[in-house]
């Protein structure tokens, strides 16, 4: 399948390597505006210098692909991806969809018209912890749960001049939409209403605000809180992950650093304290994001991560967003 990789920064060189290592993926051509990022993927990546273009519009008259890999920043995902299906081609999206919540809708309906596939990548769910933990929440381990709280404390996005330190809500919004997907897929609900509370710690280096507390209502009743600091100097217990702790009236599942728990600790009950190990997650030699893109066209069916599903998630963000700038509860039916 063949692949046309648009954005050579730091996550555009990664993908570049992910391609690399997929069987079935070949990437064409890249595209990249910046003189720099050219000449560092040229030197960093044993790329070619004709094979990168200024702009997806020369890119895609000039070679024949299958997909389009955008890894630009998300102010530029709408424009990436209506050149893409105005090619008829399919997509594989960075997240977050976009930056504007009318915009995400715009191109998710604009994708659905063109009948491609339109993933976004969403690689956080993919791992282990949250695969695990939604086989076992859908088997009923702990019985209905009742309450999930998310905590996360990192030395978030530290580069100075980019648009993670340079713009607003960024902690919420590019990190923050990976944790709200994941609780999403781990509860196999939908929330219904976000309450947002952030700001900032003095120290910090982020020009919005990189602290929130978050408070996210799903439709079955379960209640969900995202606690989180991006600018921490201290310990940092579970990397980009945060821990997790789902309640249900059998008990807790835990993410406790990188395993995953199942503890029942009532008087009337036998005690259990048990270290789960993890699903096979299908090895990491093939990038599991593209692995699925790939086999969704292949077999004609819709990936996981579709950028309709994604919307959903999209929509937490929004919420979150409006509400910690108009400090009041909001509904996902008012965005
Ligand atoms: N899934 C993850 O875990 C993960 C991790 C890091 C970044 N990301 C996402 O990847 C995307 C890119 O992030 P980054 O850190 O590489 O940003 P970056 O700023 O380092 O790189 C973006 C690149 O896109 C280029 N670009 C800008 N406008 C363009 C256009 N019109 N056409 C082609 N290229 C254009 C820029 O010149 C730059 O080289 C963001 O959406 C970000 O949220 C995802």
């Amino acid at each position: 399948m063949k692949a046309i990789l648009v954005g050579l920064g730091g996550r555009g060189r990664y993908w570049l390597d992910q391609c690399r290592k997929q069987r079935d993926v070949n990437v064409v051509a890249c595209v990249e505006p910046s003189a720099q990022n050219r000449e560092r993927a040229v030197a960093q990546c044993a790329l070619a210098e004709r094979s990168i273009y200024r702009d997806l519009g020369a890119a895609l008259a000039a070679v024949q692909a299958d997909f389009v890999l955008d890894v630009t920043p998300p102010a530029i995902h709408e424009d990436i991806a209506m050149q893409t299906f105005a090619a008829g081609l399919h997509l594989l999206g960075e997240k977050p969809l976009s930056d504007d919540y009318q915009a995400a809708q715009r191109v998710v309906k604009a994708g659905t018209q063109a009948g491609v596939a339109h993933m976004i990548t969403q690689n956080y769910r993919f791992n282990g912890l949250p695969r695990t933990t939604h086989r076992l929440l859908t088997e009923d381990l702990i019985g209905q749960v009742g309450q999930l709280d998310v905590s996360l404390y990192v030395n978030w996005a530290d580069s100075p001049g980019s648009h993670y330190v340079t713009e607003p809500y960024m902690f919420l919004t590019d990190m923050g939409i990976h944790h709200f997907d994941m609780m999403r897929y781990t509860l196999g609900q939908d929330p219904v209403s976000a309450h947002a509370l952030t700001w900032n710690l003095p120290w910090g280096w982020h020009q919005g605000d990189a602290a929130q507390m978050i408070l996210f209502r799903f439709a079955n009743g379960v209640v969900a809180t995202h606690r989180g600091i991006g600018c921490t100097v201290g310990h940092v217990p579970a990397g980009h992950n945060g821990e997790w702790r789902y309640e249900g009236p059998h008990g807790t599942l835990t993410w406790e650093g990188f395993d995953l728990y199942h503890t029942h600790s009532h008087r009337a009950d036998p005690k259990i304290r048990q270290q789960i190990p993890l699903d096979d997650d299908g090895g990491q030699d093939q990038n599991p994001v593209l692995r699925e893109f790939v086999a969704a066209i292949e077999e004609g069916r819709t990936p996981e991560c579709n950028a309709a599903d994604n919307l959903k998630s999209m929509a937490m963000v929004f919420a979150a967003v409006k509400s910690a700038i108009e400090g009041r509860e909001v509904s996902i039916d008012e965005l």
